[in-house]
C-alpha cells in the first residue's frame, strides 16, 4: 500500500509516499528558515500561510518523482499534533479533503511518534522495546516504547527544551535562529574553558531542566568582553553540558529497565557531540544507538508517512472530521 504522508506542524512542509514492502518512495520538503530567520523565530500566522502556498506543489511534486497517480494511493497520513494550531490546520484540512476525494482513508499522526519510529526507515530498524530520547524544539522526553502506542513517559523537561536551550543560547551569542546547528557550528572553534552545570544530574530521577543552563549561560557571556573567543568557549561548555546531561540520563533510564536498544531522534538528535556521547556510552553499557538519517532527525513528511501506515495497516483511520491537537500527550495514543 503506497502512504502520502504531509507533515505541517511547525515551520517545515515536509511531504512524502511510504509503500509498506518497498519503503520511502519520495520525499520532498520545504523549510521556512530562511523567511523565519528575519523575525529571530518562527511566527505562527506566517508559517500556517506558507504551507498554504507550498503544500500543493510539494504533493504534487512527490506523485510525479514517485511517477505514481493519486488512484495509486491507499491512505494519506497527516501530522495532528502537537504544534501550532494553524500550521496543523493546513495540513490536517489538505489531507482530510485529499482522502475523502480519492476515497481512501485518513489517519491522524501524532508529530512524535513520527520522530521516534524514524529510525524504523533505516537498514537496521531497532526492535521493540527500547528507550526512545526524543529531543527536538518543542519537546525532551525519554520514553520507554513497549510497541507502537505503547508507551511509557520516563522522564521530560519541567521548562525549556534541549532545542529551545539551544536556540535561545544562540540568540544570546547572536546567531540567530534555528540556533542548534549555528551553536554547534560555533562550538567546533571552542575550547573546553569554562565549566557549566550539568542540571538535575546529581539527584535521581529521570526528568529534564535546561532553563537554570540557559540563564548559567548568560551570566557567563556577561561575566566576559564577548569576542568571538569568548563566544566560541561559552557554545562548548553549552554544548558539552547538554551532551553529558542528556548521556547521563539516558545511561540511567537504561540501567533502570534494563533495556539495551537505546532510539534517539528529534532536531537535537542530529548533534555531532551528542551522538558521540552518546555512542561512547553505549558501547561501555553494551547498548545498542539506533538514530535516524540527518534528514530525517528534523521534521519531515518520511516519518509521518511510515507511523501513518503502520496505523492504517492495523485498522485504523479518522472519521471525516478535520482532527488537530495543538497539545497531545504522546501516551495517550491508541496501541496497535
Ligand atoms: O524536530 P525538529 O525539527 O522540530 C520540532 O519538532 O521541534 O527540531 C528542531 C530543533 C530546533 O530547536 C533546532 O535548533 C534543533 O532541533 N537542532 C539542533 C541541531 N539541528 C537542529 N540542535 C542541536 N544541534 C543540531 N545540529
Ligand atoms: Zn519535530
Amino acid at each position: 500500500m503506497y502512504v502520502l504522508g504531509i507533515e505541517t506542524s511547525c515551520d517545515e512542509t515536509g511531504v512524502a509516499i511510504y509503500h509498506s514492502e518497498k519503503g520511502i518512495i519520495s520525499d520532498l520538503l520545504y523549510s521556512q528558515v530562511k523567511m523565519h530567520s528575519d523575525y529571530g523565530g518562527v511566527v505562527p500566522e506566517l508559517a500556517s500561510r506558507d504551507h498554504v502556498r507550498r503544500l500543493v506543489p510539494l504533493i504534487k511534486g512527490c506523485l510525479k518523482k514517485a511517477d505514481l497517480g493519486s488512484v495509486d494511493i491507499g491512505g494519506v497520513a497527516y501530522t495532528a499534533g502537537p504544534g501550532l494550531m494553524g500550521a496543523l490546520l493546513v495540513g490536517a484540512t489538505t489531507a482530510r479533503s485529499l482522502a475523502w476525494t480519492w476515497k481512501v482513508p485518513a489517519i491522524a499522526v501524532h508529530h512524535l511518534e513520527g520522530h521516534l519510529l524514524a529510525p524504523m526507515l533505516e537498514n537496521n530498524p531497532p526492535e521493540f522495546p527500547f528507550i526512545a530520547l526524543l529531543v527536538s524544539g518543542g519537546h525532551t522526553l525519554l520514553i520507554h516504547v513497549k510497541a507502537i502506542g505503547d508507551y511509557i513517559i520516563l522522564g521530560e523537561s519541567l521548562d525549556d527544551a534541549a532545542g529551545e536551550a539551544f536556540d535561545k543560547t544562540a540568540k544570546m551569542l547572536g546567531l540567530g535562529y534555528p540556533g542548534g546547528p549555528k551553536v554547534s557550528a560555533l562550538a567546533e572553534f571552542g575550547k573546553p574553558r569554562f565549566k557549566f552545570p550539568l542540571p538535575m544530574t546529581n539527584r535521581p530521577g529521570l526528568d529534564f531542566s535546561f532553563s537554570g543552563l540557559k540563564t548559567f549561560t548568560m551570566n557567563t557571556l556577561n561575566s566576559t568582553d564577548k569576542t568571538e573567543e569568548d563566544k566560541a568557549d561559552i557554545a562548548y561548555a553549552f554544548q558539552s553540558a547538554t551532551a553529558d546531561t542528556i548521556t547521563i540520563k539516558c545511561r540511567r533510564a537504561l540501567q533502570q529497565t534494563g533495556l539495551k536498544r537505546l532510539v534517539i531522534a528529534g532536531g537535537v538528535s542530529a548533534n555531532k557531540q551528542i551522538r558521540t556521547k552518546l555512542h561512547e556510552m553505549t558501547i561501555k553499557e553494551k547498548v545498542k544507538l539506533y538514530f535516524p538519517r540527518l534528514e530525517y532527525c528534523t521534521d519531515n513528511g518520511a516519518m509521518i508517512a511510515y507511523a501513518g501506515c503502520q496505523r492504517l495497516l492495523a485498522g485504523q483511520h479518522q472519521s471525516l472530521e478535520i482532527f488537530a491537537k495543538p497539545r497531545w500527550p504522546i501516551d495517550q495514543l491508541i496501541k496497535l
